[in-house]
């Protein structure tokens, strides 16, 4: 009974988290701009760095450290000739954060599984 309801759990957190990374998908391409600098792919453009290595430049890759860029933007890039603006420059709600950054999180754990 207990280890149902604990399955049970585990199964909606999961369809949750899905959910949550194709809204966090739709963010990054749409309304957050993010595809504007990162590229529609997040592999980056001269404006912006690749999102789907594991090389982080500003932040160690967890997921709050992600959410707390994407809130602040990155005012002295390290190796881009530009700013990235609080939230890329777009209005986003603290859900529409959340999805985003689990979307970029998303990718580069996929590729650590993968290499
Ligand atoms: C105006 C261009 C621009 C937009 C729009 C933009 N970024 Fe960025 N982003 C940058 C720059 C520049 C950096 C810092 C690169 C550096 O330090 O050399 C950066 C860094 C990052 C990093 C850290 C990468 C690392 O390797 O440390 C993440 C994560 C990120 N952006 C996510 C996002 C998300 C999510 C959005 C949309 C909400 C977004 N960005 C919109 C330009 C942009």
């Amino acid at each position: 009974m207990r280890a149902a309801a604990v399955t049970l759990f585990a199964l909606i957190a999961a369809t949750g988290g899905l959910e949550a990374q194709s809204a966090g998908q739709k963010v990054f391409q749409g309304k957050g701009l993010c595809h504007a600098c990162h590229g529609k792919d997040a592999r980056g453009t001269p404006l912006a760095p690749n999102l789907t290595d594991n090389e982080w430049i500003n932040v160690d890759g967890s997921l709050p450290a992600i959410v707390a860029l994407i809130r602040t933007g990155v005012p002295k890039p390290v190796r881009h000739p530009a700013p990235m603006p609080p939230m890329g420059g777009a209005k986003l709600s603290k859900g529409e954060i959340d999805a985003v950054a689990a979307y970029v999180k998303s990718l580069s754990s996929d590729r650590s599984t993968i290499r």
